[in-house]
């Protein structure tokens, strides 16, 4: 465990602990405020975020920050977002079990430093790494659980609603959700 961002961000960026390491352009950390409450967790670079070295920055990316700023949350200021894994999958297939197990110290030790009040895990890769392994995430999207005092709650994943648009009222159904709770608890974020 690091207990400083420069030293997590310097050791994480030469991670060589799997496979992925030697297909990847960039290792993708995370973005946002450091200091914020609401942490995103999506599930992995793709190809957009290995180019750029940057979380959700392709067509979800975009789709992901208009809901974001429809409820006044911006990458730049009041929230942070990392992945499971942090190096692309190649062909954007699923990271793997032994993948994830690899990677995942690096996510615990970003979550230790942000400290978060909520996390909000994109998808279900996200969901069931996080939340619960069994989570069905067609059910269960919009619901929080709360464990060790953290509010945690799975979103579709923006790639599903580009896919489907039929899901966007129900995917900013989430943010709208996301919004209350926090109000409720960590209203701060909305004067970072
Ligand atoms: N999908 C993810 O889960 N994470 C990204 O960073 C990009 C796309």
């Amino acid at each position: 465990m690091f207990n400083n961002w420069e030293d997590l961000i310097a050791e994480c960026s030469k991670c060589q602990k799997c496979d992925l390491c030697k297909t990847r352009n960039n290792v993708v950390v995370g973005v946002g405020n450091k200091n914020a409450d609401v942490m995103f967790i999506g599930e992995g670079p793709g190809e957009n975020e290995d180019l750029q070295g940057e979380p959700f920055v392709g067509r979800g990316g975009q789709l992901l920050d208009k809901m974001l700023t429809a409820v006044d949350l911006d990458r730049k200021k009041n929230i942070y977002i990392a992945n499971i894994v942090k190096c692309r999958p190649p062909q954007n297939r699923d990271p793997k079990p032994e993948e994830q197990e690899m990677c995942i110290d690096w996510l615990r030790n970003q979550t230790k430093l942000i400290s978060p009040k909520i996390i909000v895990c994109l998808g279900r890769i996200a969901a069931a790494r996080i939340i619960k392994s069994d989570i069905k995430i067609t059910k269960e999207h919009g619901i929080f659980f709360e464990r060790n005092g953290i509010f945690m709650m799975a979103m579709l994943h923006p790639a599903a609603v580009l896919r489907d648009p039929r899901k966007r009222p129900e995917a900013f159904d989430d943010f709208l959700k996301l919004r209350e709770k926090i109000n409720e608890i960590c209203p701060d974020t909305y004067k970072m």
